[in-house]
């Protein structure tokens, strides 16, 4: 989603800001922009333009701007189309002030209403222009009590005009008033300040951050800061000035390298292998004595031991695989579970019960409605004042760094490393296997699988690197094939059952996001009752369907398919009853418990080639976000 980059020191600013930008782009944009202030002439030069940032760059590129102090913004439109005029930074009708935000005004319209009466000139559709049109007012009103123009006096400017904004918000202002100042601000939208040697750099996320420092200052929510060259200062909303100290980023990995991959998205899958060997390194620890097997999380887990149920808040791609891990968690180690979209828990949430878990699931750890969720568990639950209902909290995350890093203290790494392409790939294989850690524990702690049963499942997926590696090996090749078949085609369905219900969801997910062709996941036995009328030749199928409990009835779901003449597809071994497909992608034939960890592998395949083979931005599909901090 939108990013935001902001500089003041004594290199100059421009060439900053794009390479901050750059590290940006991963996370999906449709215009970006930046602003310096020129100090020579001591005023604010701007330069916006739609599309990505290269066009920016063409923009750009005889342009020396002599200034220190910048900001720049990839944005991510929400009030107004994707165009130069709505692109961020956004200017007031002086020229003097420059403001770029993350996240949603939600009162804007009442504030720019009131602006226009006074006669301010809007020059833009979108909710954040009225900032820098308030602020401006905000330093008229100042100027009449004989303050000085430094950036003290922006500091006042901007925070009486915050105290006015509903919604959330990351904002860095420059004023021309003010030449070597910079004041930055947030309320749920992430921003951090990275302090490097007389100078400073403040972003939306690390990525644009770790080239120039490795020691940063996370601003908490509702607090506001002036950066100049001589330091910072940060208040909080009281107006009480913030003393704490810097922490180092943590980040294991920012290699932004595609490698010899045409697409990252590429690239990540052929991560899976890495992803699955990383894991069961950093996790699965066996005890020299005992030759047993433990999982091992960075924080003390005996609370566990009094959890009766589990709910899991999470969004897109991370919901489905919190129901992979609600299904193991229930069906392996007997939990009651249940799995919630973040932004329909916020509104309507569950009565609460005693003894539960709270599971936030975000590879990100910056989705708005996923930390929404949890703050409002935490706050409902911290009013009943009874240890039974007391918040018992864990976050899976890929971003330790992050805002629900920050918050939560019971954190499972999943370790994937950074992600670039906006579909996840190898953060949803890590996910899952975050899961099966949580289910052994839970199955250990509780006693409710025999221990055979639970060396099994753990003999099983120490066996994993080697099978994602085949898979890879063995369907990157034939789904590129396969993907010249998909051209013309406009819809698709995904069938699967059980714990492969949510694979089926998840491949449909993969293949609408970067292919753009409908595509929809339903649980095969309830295609009969709706679904059914869609099917005809025109509409492929495919159906994940692993030896276990359900094989027999997937199939014979898959034959209702094929009699309406749909083309079917089998994600499933070869085996007896898979002959009814037209084309199998063939996993290997393994306990169903870890099914869902390979049958995923060739529909991510899939879902790749065919978006590529349509010559489609792969990375950075349209009107997408690697993460999604507004509501
Ligand atoms: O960062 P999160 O895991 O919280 O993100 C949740 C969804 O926005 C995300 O999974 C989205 O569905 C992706 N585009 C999936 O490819």
């Amino acid at each position: 989603m939108c990013g935001i980059v902001a500089v003041t020191g004594y290199k100059k600013a421009l060439p900053l800001l794009i390479n901050g930008l750059e590290k940006l782009e991963y996370r999906g944009y449709d215009s970006a922009g930046i602003a310096v202030i020129n100090s020579e002439s001591k005023s604010i030069v701007c330069n916006k333009s739609e599309g990505k940032l290269k066009n920016l760059i063409s923009n750009l590129v005889d342009t020396d701007i002599p200034g220190t102090v910048g900001i720049g913004h990839t944005r991510w439109a929400t009030h107004g189309k994707p165009e130069v005029k709505n692109a961020h930074p956004h200017i007031d009708n002086s020229g003097q002030v420059a403001v770029v935000q993350n996240g949603i005004i939600e009162n804007y319209q009442e504030l720019k209403i009131k602006l226009e009466k006074e006669g301010v000139v809007f020059n833009s559709d979108t909710d954040t222009e009225v900032i820098p049109h308030l602020i401006q007012k905000e330093l008229f009103a100042l100027s009449k009590l004989n303050l000085e123009n430094n950036g003290s006096t922006l500091l006042v400017a901007v925070r009486n005009v915050i105290s006015d904004l509903e919604g959330s918000y990351a904002l860095a202002v420059l004023w021309a008033g003010a030449p070597d100042s910079l004041v930055v601000a947030r309320r749920h939208a992430p921003l951090i300040i990275g302090l490097g040697e007389g100078e400073f750099i403040c972003a939306s996320d690390t990525p644009a951050i770790s080239n120039f420092t490795k020691i940063i200052l996370p601003l908490e929510d509702d607090e506001i800061a002036l950066l100049t060259p001589l330091g910072i200062e940060i208040y909080d909303s009281d107006n009480e000035r913030q003393y704490r100290n810097p922490i180092p980023l943590q980040i294991t990995e920012q290699v932004l390298d595609k490698k010899h991959f045409r697409h990252y998205m590429l690239k990540e899958i052929y991560d899976q292998p890495e992803t699955a060997k990383n894991w069961l390194e950093k996790y699965l620890i066996k005890d020299s004595k005992t030759g047993q097997f433990d999982i091992k999380y960075s924080f003390d887990t005996t609370f566990f031991e009094s959890i009766e149920r589990i709910e899991i808040v999470a969004c897109g791609t991370s919901k489905h695989a919190a129901m992979v891990g609600s299904f193991l968690l229930e069906q392996f180690s007997g939990i009651p579970t249940n799995v919630f979209y973040a932004s329909e828990f916020r509104y309507s949430p569950p009565p609460l019960l005693p003894n539960t878990l709270t599971i936030g699931v975000t590879q990100s750890g910056e989705t708005a409605d996923t930390i929404a969720a949890i703050n409002m568990e935490i706050k409902r639950r911290s009013a009943i004042g009874d240890a039974k209902y007391k918040p018992n909290l864990v976050a899976i995350t890929n971003r330790i760094e992050s805002s629900i890093g920050r918050q939560i203290t019971n954190i499972i790494d999943i370790g994937a490393g950074i992600e670039i392409g906006v579909a996840a790939t190898k953060t949803f294989f890590a996910q899952l296997l975050s899961f099966y850690g949580l289910a052994i524990k839970f199955s250990q702690i509780k006693g409710s699988q025999s221990e055979k049963n639970i060396r099994q499942l753990i003999s099983e997926l120490t066996k994993l690197p080697p099978l994602v590696e085949e898979l890879l090996e063995k369907h990157n090749q034939s789904s590129e094939k396969l993907a010249h078949d998909f051209f013309n085609i406009k819809d698709v369905i995904f069938l699967g059952r059980g714990i492969n219900y949510p694979i089926a969801l998840e491949g449909a997910l993969k293949l609408k996001e970067i292919s753009y062709i409908h595509a929809a996941g339903y649980p095969a036995g309830e295609m009969k009752h709706g679904p059914i009328a869609l099917l005809d030749k025109k509409v492929p199928v495919i159906s994940i369907a692993t030896p276990g409990e359900v094989f027999d009835k997937v199939i014979s779901n898959a034959q209702e398919a094929k009699a309406r003449d749909s083309y079917l597809i089998g994600v499933a071994p070869e085996c007896k009853g898979t002959e009814i497909f037209d084309y199998l992608m063939t996993i290997p034939s393994t306990n169903e418990w870890i099914s869902p960890l390979l049958a995923i592998v060739p529909l991510q395949l899939l879902s790749y080639h065919i978006a590529a083979h349509r010559g489609l931005d792969v990375d950075q599909p349209r009107n997408l976000a690697k993460s999604v901090t507004v509501e």
